[in-house]
């Protein structure tokens, strides 16, 4: 590579900075909060965002570059990017039609209700988030294979070749990533058998070059084979091999029998806009929908931007959308969930009857309502569009960064902890702080609730913006807040991304903020009036994309983290 390019890439991948930089012998712009023409793909890591254009500028749609994007990540972004796990993937064609692609993690056949549970009924700390048996049967290969083949242009050699490359010629890591990399130093030596490439003798610093040769191999597996090169053969046999090697559960029969499934996105209007999102067993999209139908009636611009008043309308909300989380949502295949009433509009306003704006409710005292009577947090989100009109909202996940450490040796890649998504016994709170009760409660074969909140959101009947983030339970909260920056507080697409943010999730009873996203006058105030607040690090990062008015595509890269944008 000529080595100006080499410096610009690298400066522009340690700082995120927002310029021109070459591709393959394309020029493409690059930063957090670009301005494309045509198209552009938003992601956790600059070497992602780079690989999704490049397919762009090769003739792919936007299904191309996410699946390309999608096993970018799974190499340059292993602390959530993945082969190991699952997430959900959100289209919008050009002509309105919207698909959704559920790759959720699986229970493995062997699994049970009371797994995580010791003899005393107690929750055996870390086996659900710690251990081989943590890991949900993978959904990432399948769904990417089958989603490319509905929907790609381009060959699937085409779309998976750059994270082959990526992965055997290794690129520059960030500064977070380093520091990722360090802290989990301990993990990645004493669950593994041989020290992955993750470890090195001295500390990580930005700019060391990881290069992951068995992963690349995995993934020419995967590119010779498909899902076949994955769910059977050499992939499927070095997993199990691991599982038994660590008293992990997942046998080749759940791999032979993964399948990912199309599904109806759920959607709801909130002022004059359709926000489309992720259906269960992402419990994301009707938290999300739920909260917007609930201060729909209330004028949020009116109330003022991080106010009191608006702080409180919004958390009450929160609370009562969560509660109604633990109870009915889960996965469909197992569990009847009513969508349709969850998200009624009178349903939502009986659920704020009791709303006071004065004061606040107590957790304690608001259940799950009666519809039918009537995350560490890793995660990472991309955002795709492309020159055709076509939008791609992705999420996914490992759950835990790094997923629970373990990597399948002679494979290179790492699984994840997802099981901890269940609700492992009613009442006892998971890493995010989530309770649940029956409708999430461990069944061999199913999958286990998230959070994830892909958006796609239409305005007139056109593209508008596409929006997502990591963050557990702060999913969808993170999400909220940046639609209702963009349309009620009017902010442009940067802006709603990049400032401050809050969240409540019924279950711990407090609101936490961050770090000067709350002036002390209004938190004084909303103590007042009963909410405790606790202030706590990033909530969320958010990767999205704003259709201006001409047509541009306008990027919101979070500066949260390593994001990056690129377009053209
Ligand atoms: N594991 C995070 C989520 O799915 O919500």
């Amino acid at each position: 590579m000529n080595k100006i390019i080499f410096i610009i890439l690298f400066v522009s991948a340690i700082y995120g900075c927002t310029g021109k930089i070459s591709v393959n012998k394309l020029t493409i712009a690059e930063g957090r909060n670009i301005i494309s023409d045509s198209g552009m793909v938003v992601s956790a890591h600059p070497q992602s965002s780079r690989i999704g254009i490049a397919i762009l500028r090769k003739g792919g749609n936007a299904v191309d570059a996410a699946v390309a994007t999608e096993f970018a990540l799974a190499v340059c972004y292993p602390e959530a990017g993945n082969i190991g796990g699952g997430g959900f993937m959100l289209i919008r064609q050009a002509d309105g039609t919207t698909d959704l692609i559920d790759y959720r993690e699986k229970a493995p056949l062997k699994a049970s209700r009371d797994m995580y549970l010791d003899a005393s009924g107690d929750v055996s700390e870390g086996l659900s988030t710690e251990t081989h048996m943590a890991s949900g049967v993978p959904g990432t290969v399948d769904g990417m294979v089958n989603i490319h083949s509905k929907y790609g242009i381009l060959s699937f050699r085409d779309v998976i070749q750059p994270a082959i490359d990526l992965a055997r010629k290794g690129f520059p890591l960030t500064d977070g990533q380093a520091a990722d990399f360090n802290s989990n130093r301990q993990n990645f030596i004493t669950r593994n058998l041989t020290p992955p490439s993750f470890v090195k003798d001295t500390p990580w610093v930005a700019g060391d070059t990881l290069r992951q040769e068995s992963l690349a191999q995995t993934l020419e597996r995967i590119r010779d084979r498909g899902r076949d090169g994955f769910y059977s053969g050499t992939t499927a046999r070095l997993i199990v091999k691991e599982m038994e090697r660590g008293n992990g559960i997942i046998s080749g029969q759940d791999l032979s029998e993964y399948r990912a499934s199309f599904k109806d996105p759920v959607l709801k209007e909130y002022h004059g806009y359709r926000i489309i999102s992720a259906s269960p067993p992402s419990g994301g999209g009707i938290v999300l929908l739920q909260i917007l139908g609930m201060i729909s009636p209330y004028n949020l611009k009116e109330a003022g931007f991080h106010t009191w008043q608006s702080v409180h309308l919004i958390t009450e909300a929160e609370r009562r959308a969560f509660a109604d989380r633990s109870k009915f949502l889960g996965d469909p295949g197992f569990t009847e969930i009513p969508v349709d009433r969850l998200l009624d509009d009178n349903y939502l306003a009986r659920r704020m009857s009791n709303y006071s704006k004065d004061s606040a409710s107590s957790s304690s005292k608001i259940f799950p309502g009666s519809p039918l009577a009537a995350v560490s947090e890793e995660t990472t989100h991309y955002s795709v569009a492309d020159y055709l009109g076509n939008a791609v909202a992705a999420t996914t996940t490992l759950n835990g960064t790094f997923g629970n450490s373990i990597i399948v040796d002679s494979a290179g890649f790492l699984l994840n902890n997802q099981m901890d998504d269940f609700s492992v016994k009613p009442g006892v709170p998971n890493m995010y702080g989530l309770v649940g009760g029956e409708a999430n409660s461990i069944q061999p074969g199913k999958k286990m609730l998230s959070s994830m909140t892909p958006v796609i959101i239409e305005k007139d009947g056109k593209l508008f913006m596409i929006a997502g983030s990591p963050g557990g339970s702060t999913i969808p909260t993170s999400v909220l807040q940046v639609i209702i920056n963009v349309i009620d507080y009017g902010m442009s697409i940067r802006q709603a991304v990049d400032t401050g943010r809050f969240h409540h999730q019924w279950l711990p009873d407090h609101i936490s903020y961050e770090k000067n996203s709350l002036d002390s006058t209004n938190i004084l105030k909303l103590r007042s009036m009963g909410h405790e607040l606790r202030e706590r690090n990033a909530i969320g990062r958010v990767n999205a994309i704003m259709i201006l008015p001409d047509g541009k595509k306008a990027a919101g890269a979070d500066r949260r983290g390593n994001n990056s944008a690129c377009g053209y």
